[in-house]
């Protein structure tokens, strides 16, 4: 991926609170138009990794203690989120907070004032409608009001209406319906096809996000164990193992026994 390379983490260390290590020498490449899938299993770093890429980590006493962020060329990791935000990154954080006493519509055009180019409020939200078309038919609903589905749809929408070069993606699955998933996750390809748009997407559903992504990283207590294309990641014995809870058998094993299995045997010792 080195030459259409667009995001680089070069070996990133990140401290809370000035003691609390949580990333250990993180390296990652977001190429040009990828979908790029950053896998692990919960408090691992992922959200983490996101909020020192676009910035938002500063707001959480939060800091990049070593390495370095580059984005097309240039260094980011001492920049500001708002500057960041301006040279195209965009966060679209877990948990889906919109305002909730704005409309579907208002949240929206909050959105646009991050907009680099200024390129004008009307042709942003028809982007936005032209993909989510729900979004359109309830553009006047207190969004407070919204199913979880809708909001998912409107936090996407709202970071897309400030037209971003690279989009992080924080857990958009979390919580919603089979039906909607697979929905907000079509949403997700086409985007990234259509709009060219690249996309680094942090999911707990491992299946869902290798079958989108291109490549794929796994993080594990602050360091990556495992990285490759991400057709490879699922043939993955220990990726069917303990994310896709398949055995070689192709059997569901218990979540139990996965935990069990997962703390006698560690990832690349
Ligand atoms: N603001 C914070 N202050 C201190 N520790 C934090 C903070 N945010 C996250 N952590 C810790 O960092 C680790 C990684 O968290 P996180 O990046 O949210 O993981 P993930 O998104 O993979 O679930 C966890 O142990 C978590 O408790
Ligand atoms: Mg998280």
């Amino acid at each position: 991926m080195e030459n259409g390379s667009i995001l680089k983490l070069n070996n990133i260390e990140v401290m809370y609170q000035e003691v609390i290590l949580v990333l250990k020498g993180v390296s990652l490449d977001v190429g040009r138009g990828g979908i790029v899938a950053l896998l692990g299993a919960n408090g691992a770093g992922k959200s983490t990794t996101l909020k020192a890429i676009s910035g938002l980590l500063k707001h959480e006493d939060g800091e990049v203690t070593d390495g370095s962020i580059e984005f097309m060329g240039g260094r980011i990791d001492r920049k500001s989120a708002e500057e960041i935000a301006k040279v195209g990154i965009l966060q679209v954080i877990e948990g889906r907070r919109v305002f909730e006493h704005l409309t579907v519509e208002e949240n929206l055009t909050v959105g646009a004032h991050l907009n680099r180019t200024a390129a004008g409020l009307k042709p942003g939200l028809e982007m936005v409608y032209h993909y989510f078309p729900r979004l359109k038919q309830i553009r006047h609903t207190v969004s407070g009001f919204c199913s979880g589905g809708e909001q998912q749809m409107l936090v996407m929408g709202r970071a897309l209406m400030a037209r971003p070069k690279l989009m992080l993606l924080d857990e958009p699955s979390m919580g919603l319906a089979p039906l909607l998933i697979k929905e907000i996750f079509e949403i997700i390809t086409r985007l990234n096809r259509e709009e060219h748009l690249p996309i680094l997407l942090v999911e707990q559903n491992v299946k869902l996000a290798l079958a989108v992504a291109g490549y794929g990283y796994v993080l594990e207590s602050g360091r990556v164990v495992m990285d490759g294309p991400a057709d490879k990641l699922r043939d993955n014995p220990d990726i069917k193992e303990f994310y896709l809870g398949l055995t070689d058998l192709g059997t569901r094993k218990t979540f139990r026994n996965i935990k069990h299995y997962k703390r006698r045997k560690r990832w690349l010792t």
